[in-house]
């Protein structure tokens, strides 16, 4: 029978909403809990280079107190590679990263980075840290991750996720296929990236898929559910 697919949770959205005001809330750890009591079976950060949202000090934090694997997105940034190394989270996905984007845009180019990939994986695997390369769901790419000896990839799924109808339909075929395609070479298979409570089901019976990463949709929908009662709290607070 297939396992349970897995949810990592992206609180990396936690850590915009705090930096806009530059203070202590909303704290990710915080967040952190509250995913890990709602189910999470992961929690996910980028620490980005550019520190957007996520710093130095919650990755710390995170390793600390999470209870369930801290899955850190990364930059193959010599700087990053080594913080990485030194917080020796349970996972860690590479993912490209440019300074104007909004979010990851596109998966690694893992070709062209196989040299470099191939010195860095064993590296990572010697500290007992899963290895996944986050990559779009091309064959090159995924054959390249088996040669490099990544024990996992995820998938990314913005192209599904941004296309609807007919071309939606088109992507997840491409999506299976890709996951088939690395499930045989035995890569365990992840995917993620604008996954929301509508798009998530085609995705999740995807049966090679173990694993999900979803990370702006559930922050949105904690804020749209959690609203009236932070506002009953304040109004409470002000009439008592
Ligand atoms: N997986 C990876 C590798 C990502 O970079 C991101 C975005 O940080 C996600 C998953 C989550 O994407 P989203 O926030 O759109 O759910």
């Amino acid at each position: 029978m297939r396992k349970k697919i897995q949810l990592g949770v992206n609180i990396d959205h936690v850590a915009t909403l705090r930096q806009a005001r530059g203070g202590v809330n909303p704290e990710p750890l915080h967040a952190a809990r509250e995913a890990e009591k709602g189910g999470a079976d992961g929690i996910t950060v980028h620490l980005r280079e550019d520190r957007r949202h996520i710093q130095d000090h919650d990755i710390y934090a995170l390793k600390k107190s999470c209870r369930v694997p801290l899955n850190l997105e990364m930059a193959l940034s010599p700087e990053i590679v080594r913080i990485a190394l030194r917080l020796r989270p349970q996972k860690v996905c590479f993912v490209p990263e440019k300074r104007k984007e909004l979010t990851t845009e596109g998966g690694l180019d893992a070709y062209a980075k196989r040299i470099l990939l191939k010195k860095l994986v064993p590296k990572f695997r010697k500290k007992g840290i899963e290895v996944s390369l986050f990559i779009d769901p091309l064959w090159q790419q995924i054959r390249t991750a088996a040669w490099v000896g990544a024990p996992a990839i995820e998938i990314h799924t913005g192209a599904y996720a941004n296309a609807q109808g007919a071309k939606q339909k088109k992507e997840l075929n491409r999506l299976r296929a890709a996951a088939k395609e690395a499930h045989k070479l035995g890569l365990k298979v992840h995917a993620g990236h604008g996954l929301d409570y509508e798009n998530v089901k085609s995705v999740a019976r995807i049966p090679e898929i173990v694993e999900l990463n979803i990370g702006h949709s559930i922050i949105s929908q904690a804020m749209q559910v959690g609203v009236r009662q932070a506002v009953k709290q304040m109004k409470r607070l002000m009439r008592r």
